[in-house]
């Protein structure tokens, strides 16, 4: 028995040691206190200052990190710049929306905390982007707090990773929820995190099969308003300029808040999959509960934004903290 004991002890230490899960990286609030204890005030300084020179600081940081967390995990992989040998993921072609004012974000922060002795090069880019992130949802109207902390910076970062990995504007509740669930998130999660559309902006290309090619004899998708969607036809001719911007809540497109459920509820989701939260019968009640809800709305979102910190954290060998937020040491 003593010896069967030893032997399962020893195998499950082995299980410990040579397959250590990235995931099971102990993060923690609090976690420069003593190597650099200002740091959530310095970050939080530079984020304003960027924030109070363009508002596309909110979207652009938010994109940034969910992009970081869903490919390679929240490691900071997507802030490194390509070089000739390395296509870097910033690069895919999936980029369009990660403007770059969230990575100038990430680097104005990182410049404030290397001017500190203290705080130079302790600090990775990785845990800088989350703090940045909670800032700028606080910044625009949302909840703020606690962020976990003690991430390393990832030591690769390829475009191919990329594909298949964010989640597409045309999938439906099956394909968000499996990649989602594919990242430990929930649907509950997953419609939490969808809010974010809350702000921030998109491209006509990323809808335009809604309002001019649905289907066969039906050229408008049935679940878009019909007021809305002569709107959005309006502000995208069929030969529309790429770069034309259109805002995802047409309501309080420079609030964070709960407008985007409510939105849905009239037909007002700018990708077909914001509006299937609402046409799929098992995410309705979410949304609806979160439409009249704000506060109920704020706990599900902070408790989605804590689980996707912690996808796919590098710790020791497997990372280590830039000195250049886009190149690797
Ligand atoms: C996105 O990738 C293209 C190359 O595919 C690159 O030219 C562009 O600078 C990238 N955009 C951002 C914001 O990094
Ligand atoms: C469409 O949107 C308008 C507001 O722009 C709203 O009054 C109307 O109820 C919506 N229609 C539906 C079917 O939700």
């Amino acid at each position: 028995m003593g010896r069967f004991n030893l032997i399962l002890t020893l195998s499950l230490l082995s299980l410990f040691l040579f397959f250590p899960s990235p995931t099971l990286a102990q993060l923690r609030q609090n976690f420069y206190a003593n190597i650099c204890p200002n740091v959530e005030n310095i970050v939080r300084s530079e984020v304003t200052k960027k924030f109070q020179q363009t508002f596309v600081t909110v979207p652009a940081t938010l994109r940034l990190f969910f992009h970081d967390c869903f490919v390679q995990g929240c490691d900071a992989s997507v802030i490194i710049a390509s070089t000739a040998s390395n296509k870097a993921e910033k690069d895919h072609p999936d980029n369009l929306s990660l403007a770059g004012d969230g990575f100038d974000t990430v680097i104005k922060a990182k410049a404030a905390l290397d001017a500190i002795p203290q705080c130079r090069n302790r600090v990775s880019c990785a845990d800088i982007l989350a703090l940045a992130t909670r800032d700028v949802i606080a910044l625009s109207g949302g909840p703020s707090y606690a962020v976990e902390l003690g991430r390393l910076d990832g030591l690769v970062s390829r475009a191919s990773d990329v594909n298949g990995r964010l989640p597409a504007p045309t999938f439906n509740l099956n394909q968000l929820n499996s990649l989602f669930a594919a990242n430990g998130l929930t649907q509950q999660d997953m419609i939490a995190l969808s809010a974010a559309h809350t702000v921030g902006f998109s491209h006509c290309e990323k809808f335009s099969n809604r309002i001019y090619n649905f289907a066969p004899g039906r050229p408008v998708d049935p679940t878009l308003n019909r007021t809305y969607a002569t709107q959005l036809q309006a502000m995208c001719p069929k030969n529309v300029d790429p770069r034309v911007a259109i805002n995802m809540d047409p309501i309080t497109p420079r609030a964070f808040d709960n407008v985007y459920f409510r939105n849905l509820q009239q037909g007002m989701g700018l990708f077909t999959s914001d509006q299937v939260l609402f046409s799929d019968g098992r995410s309705r009640p979410t949304v609806n509960t979160w439409a009249r809800d704000s506060q109920a709305f704020n706990k599900a979102f902070i408790q989605a934004m804590t689980k996707l910190g912690r996808v796919g954290v590098k710790t020791g060998r497997n990372g280590n903290i830039r000195r250049d937020c886009g190149a690797f040491n």
